[in-house]
């Protein structure tokens, strides 16, 4: 039973600096996670970070494969993450043994993967994306080269539409971004007729389509920062409002609705398992650790590494 008198606060910050340790933490984290962590990102910023710190142990606040890909970055290094079944719907949708096969039956083309996968699926790719490159990485192939792009099939194509690619896509999905109803967005338009509907191109078409600004994570953030408007329907995982709040403290973030008004289905419960007891509890045990064959982290290295030389500099 956890001592309930502990202040996780300040023992996170005095084990942190005892160990060397840093925290990333990504957007989807709870508010007093992100407050607590040493950076806060979205997925390229992570990777980013990840590839350069100077840290002993590197704690990953966000889900595995986040956690697989600081650890495929920074080999030599702990990575721990608070709690190793904060996996990835999406991930999940991309079985490694199938994604091969698909790879397999279309030798002829190249294979882009989005960073919500596994080290398995990374080692049959040439190059990673994230939401926030996959543009300037699909443009920086020739238009006549073929492209598989996977495992998202609403990133690709959104990118396929603003690219007029024809990658051939797999059919994976986010549980949590593929929710958004239209007709409880519509309904929210003319609820609060002012307001710039901003979304995350793993929703569906039909909410690409009204959205006002369609970007990644932090691209959004950037996005509320920067407009005119004054308030947001927020049409992605309800995390980042957080920081939206933080920055913006003046204007007004209202979450999209969940489909199903019951549920909190704009929360992605796989992110939600990390709690700052988690986040304390992993840096004094040093556990739960990501651990990757060095072979397979080799392989699935050279796409990851491939993306940092392609993308711009950290966001
Ligand atoms: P970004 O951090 O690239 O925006 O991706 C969102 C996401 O779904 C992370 O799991
Ligand atoms: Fe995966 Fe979706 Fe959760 Fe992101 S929000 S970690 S894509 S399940």
């Amino acid at each position: 039973m956890m001592d309930s008198k502990i202040d996780f606060v300040a023992e996170i910050g005095r084990l942190r600096e005892e160990k060397n340790a840093v925290i990333l933490a990504h957007y989807y984290q709870t508010g007093d996670i992100q407050d607590i962590a040493d950076c806060v990102g979205d997925s390229l910023a992570l990777a980013q970070w990840a590839a350069n710190t100077t840290a002993d142990i590197i704690v990953l606040c966000g889900v595995h494969f986040m956690g697989e890909t600081a650890k495929i970055l920074s080999p030599q290094k702990k990575v721990l993450v608070p709690d190793l079944a904060a996996g990835c719907s999406l991930a999940d949708s991309c079985p490694a043994d199938a994604f091969e096969k698909f790879v397999n039956a279309n030798p002829e083309y190249q294979v882009i993967s989005y960073v919500n996968t596994t080290a398995a699926v990374k080692a049959l790719t040439d190059v990673v994306v994230t939401s926030t490159n996959a543009r300037l990485i699909v443009d920086s192939f020739p238009q006549d080269v073929k492209l598989i792009f996977g495992p998202d099939r609403n990133l690709g194509n959104y990118i396929n539409s603003i690219t007029g690619r024809k990658m051939l896509l797999w059919d994976g999905a986010c549980h949590v971004h593929e929710q958004f109803s239209l007709e409880k967005m519509l309904e929210l338009k003319k609820k609060y007729p002012e307001a710039e509907v901003i979304a995350h191109p793993e929703c569906k078409q039909p909410i690409l389509t009204v959205a006002d600004f369609i970007g990644s994570t932090a691209a959004l953030l950037k996005h509320t920062e920067q407009s005119l408007k004054t308030t947001f329907i927020v049409t992605t995982e309800s995390g980042v409002i957080h920081a939206m709040r933080k920055r913006s403290p003046h204007k007004t973030f209202i979450p999209a609705p969940p489909n199903d008004s019951t549920c909190a289905c704009n929360e992605c419960s796989f992110m939600r398992l990390n709690t700052i007891e988690k986040l304390y509890l992993c840096l004094r045990d040093e556990k739960p650790e990501i651990e990757i064959d060095p072979i397979l982290c080799e392989r699935a290295a050279k796409p990851i590494r491939r993306m940092l030389e392609l993308s711009h500099p950290k966001t």
